[in-house]
């Protein structure tokens, strides 16, 4: 396994695994891996003949008053876990290799990213959707997997592929959770184990609202003020959103109807966590490619 620092360098040895007619699969990740991650990676295994994973801690997404620097991460861990899954090199920038001084151009995409986490991180998008250009371009993925815990950023990334033509095939992959139910996070290391409990609230919530939905409800405000008031019910719980959207707008609905996501964030301690479920079929059939555990 190759470690790469340099912009430059990984795109020489990518265009050379272009020419040599190879596949290359890409997994962008701020690191400090958990099983998540490592899923995306083995599905990147299965679909690429170079698998490329990236660890950076992008600046320009975090708010001045974020956990940029006390966000989790271990070099050497990281390193270990990704050559067991086969993975070919790690794309390992600094901020001077990715934001050079004079640094000044931004991708953003509009609409879908103005509401949920776009109100509560007003810079986020813009710092992701730049970034993964940035990326695009140094790796030349042909195939990029992305993770469907962070719904808003994997719809946001697959619109900006489309509307700029970027010739990239966006995978989305489904949660991985512990096993309680508890979506895998970087961030989850920051819980102490009565938050650790709370923490809890979000997945359980969203068992309830399926099982709300299993049984024929289809009104929007009905299904939140139980996942609210199921939420608010655990303590050191502070509820930043809890909305339903239709998956293609990210706009919220009245009514599901059509394939709508439940997303939720939630402060729990310090700590912001974020989970979803999707209702209802596809719009697109074929978009949803991967679900976890295999094709
Ligand atoms: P990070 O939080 O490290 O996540 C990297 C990828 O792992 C994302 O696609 C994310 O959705 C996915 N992921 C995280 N937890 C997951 C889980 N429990 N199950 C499945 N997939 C999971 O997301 C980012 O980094 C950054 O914003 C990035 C895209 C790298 C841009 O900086």
């Amino acid at each position: 396994m190759k470690i790469i620092k340099s912009a430059g360098e990984m795109q020489g040895y990518s265009e050379a695994e272009r020419c040599r007619g190879r596949r290359i699969a890409f997994v962008p990740t701020m690191g400090y891996f958990h099983e998540g991650h490592l899923n995306l990676m083995r599905i990147g295994r299965k679909r690429g003949d170079c698998l490329v994973v990236s660890i950076y801690i992008n600046p320009a997404q975090f708010a001045p008053t974020e956990d940029l620097d006390a966000y989790p991460r271990d070099f050497e861990r990281d390193r270990t876990l990704a050559e067991e899954v086969g993975v070919d090199v790690i794309f390992f920038p600094d901020n001077r290799e990715m934001y050079p001084e004079g640094y000044q151009t931004h991708v953003e995409v509009e609409g879908i990213t103005n509401n949920l986490c776009g109100i509560s991180r007003p810079l986020f998008f813009r710092g992701v959707t730049t970034v993964c250009t940035k990326l695009f371009h140094i790796i030349k993925p042909h195939v990029t997997i992305f993770g469907k815990k962070d719904f808003q950023q994997y719809v946001t990334i697959r619109r900006m592929v489309r509307d700029l033509n970027m010739d990239i095939e966006v995978v989305g992959m489904d949660t991985t959770r512990e096993t309680d139910g508890l979506a895998m996070s970087s961030r989850n290391v920051y819980l102490n184990p009565e938050e650790r409990k709370s923490a809890l609230s979000l997945s359980l919530s969203l068992d309830l609202a399926g099982e709300l939905y299993d049984n024929g409800e289809r009104d929007a405000s009905s299904i939140l003020e139980k996942v609210r008031t199921w939420i608010a019910g655990y303590p050191h719980t502070e509820i930043d959103y809890a909305q339903i959207c239709d998956v293609k707008t990210m706009k919220d609905v009245a009514r599901i109807e059509g394939e709508c996501v439940l997303a939720l964030a939630v402060r729990v301690g310090k700590t912001r966590l974020i989970d979803n479920r999707v209702f209802g079929e596809s719009l697109e059939a074929g978009e949803r490619i991967f679900h976890a555990g295999g094709r």
